[in-house]
């Protein structure tokens, strides 16, 4: 007979901190395997080990961290070449690290974090394998350093990229800029790119009075715990003038993400690049991922309350980035912007529906790198006084540039269509 395994389910603020300090909630434990596999990195590093190999290896991590400076990151991820938020982070990081070709190793970090939290699959063993032998060429440490240092870029990559992503999108609806600091820091507690994290119990043990089994499965809902009307004051309001208690989206003690600092640096380095590099970057993005929709099954991907189809999402990328041009041209013309009548991404076209073939790619890269390259130039060629006191009324043309950033989202919902193979059990 088997006895059944409960999922317990916390989402105030106070609970969520008790369970993360509980010490017979930890993270669930990785399956084994080979050396240099996606399982063995797994099963190697700190974020799924507990009690004295978490110290150890938590160790190992600090000792990686404490050698690079926040403020040289932030430095770094603000000047270096353009490109896709999660490639800047990693691409800092690994050169920081002092790791050679930094761009491969983001290209392999960016597969690996994919199925990090997930299922093994062959790329991602892939990447593995050709990640150790480069991170060991550069300091030959013993393997489970050299995993350390995998996880650590591993940790970086979304979480970051998705907090650079949230806060462009939360800059949209603040009527007047804040600091990137005063963003960022809000960002964290009203759009958490981390929303929940999981725990096992390995002993019975009580949390905000309820009695959780050993074996029973604990979600914590860090979303949630940042909006606890019992601790912040109007907790739906996005507020970056807001005090309070730091939200828990870096987790806790003893777990507390050891690269809390760095993430903020990047991030900030990235949200302050020159607006016309944003807008290529948000193009890059975008196209990299339309090179794999020839692969699209014709089911439209749902999100928020909206439908997507590869189509859709280049004609949206595509309107978007028209829009806000025709808009920027006018205002220094001197004219009133055209009144808005675009439908946008409420309707689903019947052209939005068929098929994405090769040809499709090809023109969305000469449509979209053109208009990338207009607003590049067009950027590029105005003052800071123009980029921040815009003239007629309506944002800066910087926060436009940052603005049109979200245009990820539209691929996004897509996402890579990539094929992975699944290894067989
Ligand atoms: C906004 C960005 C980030 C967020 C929201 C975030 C969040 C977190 C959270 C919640 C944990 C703990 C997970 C748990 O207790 O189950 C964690 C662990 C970790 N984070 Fe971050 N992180 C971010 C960026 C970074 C960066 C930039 C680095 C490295 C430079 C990093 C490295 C790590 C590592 C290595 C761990 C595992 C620590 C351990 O298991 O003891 N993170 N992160």
């Amino acid at each position: 007979m088997t006895s059944s395994v409960h999922e317990h389910v916390f989402t105030r603020h106070a609970d969520v901190r008790t369970a993360l300090a509980d010490p017979h909630l930890v993270p669930s434990p990785a399956r084994s395997g080979p050396v240099g596999s996606m399982a063995w990195l797994r099963d190697t590093v700190a974020r799924f080990s507990t009690g004295d190999t978490h110290a150890r290896r938590r160790a190992l991590l600090e000792a990686d961290l404490a050698r690079l400076d926040p403020s040289a990151l932030r430095l770094a991820a603000g000047s270096g070449p353009a490109g896709e938020a999660r490639v800047i982070v990693v691409r800092t990081l690994a050169e920081s690290l002092g790791l050679s070709d930094p761009d491969a190793i983001a290209a392999a970090i960016t597969v690996v974090a994919g199925a990090y939290f997930g299922e093994d699959r062959a790329d991602a063993d892939a990447a593995v394998a050709w990640l150790l032998p480069r991170v060991l060429a550069v300091d030959p440490v013993d393997p489970e350093a050299a995993a350390s240092r995998i996880g650590l870029l591993v940790q970086a990559c979304d979480a970051t990229g998705s907090l650079v992503d949230h806060a462009r999108r939360a800059a949209d609806d603040c009527p007047v800029a804040p600091s990137t600091e005063a963003l960022l820091a809000e960002t964290l507690r009203y759009d958490p790119p981390v929303r929940t994290m999981h725990r096992i119990a390995v002993r019975h043990t009580r949390v905000a009075g309820v009695a959780i089994a050993e074996g029973d499965l604990v979600t914590l809902d860090i979303a949630a715990a940042n909006q606890d009307p019992d601790v912040y004051e109007n907790p739906s309001t996005f507020d970056p003038e807001r005090s309070g208690p730091p939200p828990l989206t870096f987790g806790s003690e003893p777990r507390i993400c050891p690269g809390k600092n760095h993430a903020l640096a990047l991030a900030a380095g990235i949200l302050d690049r020159a607006p016309a590099e944003i807008v290529e970057a948000m193009v890059r993005h975008v196209l990299t991922l339309a090179d794999t929709w020839t692969a699209w099954d014709g089911r439209p991907a749902p999100a928020d309350d909206r439908i997507y189809t590869p189509h859709k999402a280049i004609r949206r990328v595509a309107d978007h980035l028209v829009d806000h041009l025709a808009e920027m041209e006018a205002r220094l013309a001197g004219q009133e912007p055209q009144p808005d009548h675009w439908h946008a991404s409420q309707i689903t076209m019947k052209a939005d529906l068929a098929p994405f073939t090769q040809a499709d790619v090809d023109e969305a890269h000469s449509r979209l790198s053109r208009l990338a390259q207009i607003w590049s130039n067009r950027l590029n060629a105005l003052t800071p006084d123009q980029l921040d006191h815009s003239p007629g009324p309506g944002w800066s043309f910087r926060k436009l540039a940052l603005h049109l950033a979200g245009s990820v989202y539209y691929a996004d919902a897509i996402g890579s269509l990539a094929p992975t193979e699944r290894r067989t059990p």
